[in-house]
């Protein structure tokens, strides 16, 4: 098997939950399967790439045919990140916990020990806005995701000049969707050219065709 459109471009997809601990046995985590990510990696690799691919403890497995990198607080793949670049392009699709727990206990706590316990939180780093803002060794193309339950385009166009990425996919994850943890995606592109709204399909599909137009790009 020979060509495929990203022959020797190499590419970094994010994906998956991060946990964030609170003790040895407890986690802070989010509904994320990993599934957009990993139809991603895949497709990007069906089109010739070598794929990166970083993830945090998800529940659907690592594509076959790409290299994997295991992580699973957001510090984590912070570092997995930095340590992978250069690449060409960079697709974040991991759902990173916003927060961690800065009072993380190295005993595991006890109900019994002093009343109920009180969390205390840090922001952890955002790793799409960190890459995207790079001085040098930025990718020529950095890809984020916006999950969102109202005001999709409008919250995610704000979200793709916050942010300083090239482009944003934004879903609509309300409930009634069914979309976080399901096999199908609503998405819209955002781009600097506006916001390209693809029909309904499923997950491979939206990989596929995302997949499709990096390679475009970076033709
Ligand atoms: O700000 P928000 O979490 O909605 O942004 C979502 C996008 O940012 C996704 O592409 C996600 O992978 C990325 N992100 C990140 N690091 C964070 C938070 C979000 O890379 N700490």
């Amino acid at each position: 098997l020979s060509g495929g459109p990203l022959q020797g471009r190499r590419v970094l997809v994010t994906s998956g939950p991060t946990h964030e601990p609170i003790d040895p046995v407890r986690y802070i985590a989010n509904r994320s399967s990993g599934a957009q990510g990993t139809a991603i990696a895949q497709a990007l690799a069906a089109l010739g790439a070598d794929v990166v691919f970083v993830t945090g403890p998800a529940t659907v497995p690592p594509p076959g045919g790409v290299e994997v990198i295991r992580v699973e607080t957001a510090q984590e793949m912070l570092a997995a990140v930095e340590g992978a670049l250069p690449v060409d392009a960079a697709v974040f699709a991991a759902a990173v916990a916003d927060w961690r727990v800065t009072s993380e206990s190295d005993r595991k706590m006890k109900k019994t020990e002093g009343g109920l316990p009180l969390l205390e939180f840090a922001e952890n780093p955002d790793i799409l806005a960190t890459v995207s803002r790079m001085a040098e060794g930025r990718p020529a193309l950095v890809v984020g995701f916006a999950a969102e339950t109202h005001d999709v385009v409008d919250l995610a166009t704000a979200k793709r000049a916050r942010k300083g990425c090239d482009w944003i996919v934004a879903n609509d994850v309300s409930h009634a969707t069914g979309i976080m943890g399901g096999a199908e995606n609503a998405v819209t592109l955002i781009t600097k050219e506006g916001a390209d709204s693809w029909p309904r399909m499923g997950k491979d599909q939206v990989a596929r065709q995302l997949a499709e137009r990096i390679a475009q790009a970076l033709a």
